[in-house]
């Protein structure tokens, strides 16, 4: 599918276009699949967006009890620590909506080590992936395995999730959690993240990204996607449903 392209001359306008985007697609999804799946993403730039959907008129949709979240990568903090992606959605969005525990699958970047924490998140998406498998209908099965939708920041280096330029991380086909060791990041931890193979399982990919470096990098990419890929990560998103960006100026 060609990527769509929306375009907004301020954070706080994108942010609100991209949360009422989320909550009409999480209720269609709901709607027709009893389930959705959502993948949450860290940065800065998610903050204003999480606290809109964390407000009237999203705040009491039905379809949140009925919703799972997941993180698309986690800095190695614990889960309160103010770099903990996980902390950023939780007080911003997560604590304020009513939603069962359950539905709320952290990124566990606390364990002894990186390999065992994205193992153990490996296991959670399949076990999730299994269990809505089971409810849905035979015909459906085949394209359950993937998520729902997957909310993409971006680095102005092109980076997603935790996958930096140049990184191994990049070249995983296999394992849908990597360890990252990478001091690219900002800020430069350990972590955790998606990787290339389920993030490109998704019915829909929906990149968030403000500020003129970031633009431009999206046009990049836009224009060459293969390119592109040489040298931008983000490039290599190529979703098996929706591709959307929404650009903030
Ligand atoms: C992280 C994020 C990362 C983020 C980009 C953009 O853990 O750092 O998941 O991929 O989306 O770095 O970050 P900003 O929104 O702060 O520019």
């Amino acid at each position: 599918m060609e990527p769509e392209v929306f375009s907004f001359q301020s954070l706080e306008q994108g942010s609100k276009a991209a949360a009422k985007f989320i909550a009409n697609e999480v209720e269609d999804i709901v709607r027709s699949h009893g389930l959705a799946s959502i993948v949450l993403t860290g940065g800065r730039t998610p903050r204003i967006l999480y606290e809109y959907l964390a407000a009237q008129p999203f705040k009491d949709s039905f379809s949140w009890q009925k919703t799972h979240f997941f993180w698309g990568d986690e800095r190695c903090v614990p889960k309160k620590h103010p770099d903990s992606n996980y902390a950023l959605a939780y007080e911003t969005l997560l604590s304020k909506l009513d939603l069962p525990d359950k539905n709320i699958h952290r990124m566990p970047a606390d364990l002894a080590t990186v390999n065992e924490g994205a193992a153990q998140y490996e296991t959670t998406i399949r076990d999730f992936f299994n269990q809505k498998a089971a409810l849905s209908l035979n015909d459906e099965r085949c394209e359950i395995e993937g998520f729902d939708l997957v909310l993409l920041g971006m680095g102005e280096d092109g980076h997603i999730a935790s996958l930096f330029p140049g990184e191994k991380t990049l070249l995983e086909e296999n394992r849908w959690v990597a360890p990252v060791e990478s001091d690219k990041g900002s800020p430069p931890l350990p972590r955790l993240s998606l990787t290339l193979p389920i993030i490109n399982r998704s019915r829909c990919v929906l990149f968030l990204i403000s500020g003129a470096r970031k633009i431009e990098v999206m046009q990049s990419i836009l224009a060459g996607p293969e390119e592109a890929s040489r040298w931008y990560p983000a490039a290599m998103v190529k979703p098996k449903g929706r591709l959307i960006w929404f650009a903030a100026e």
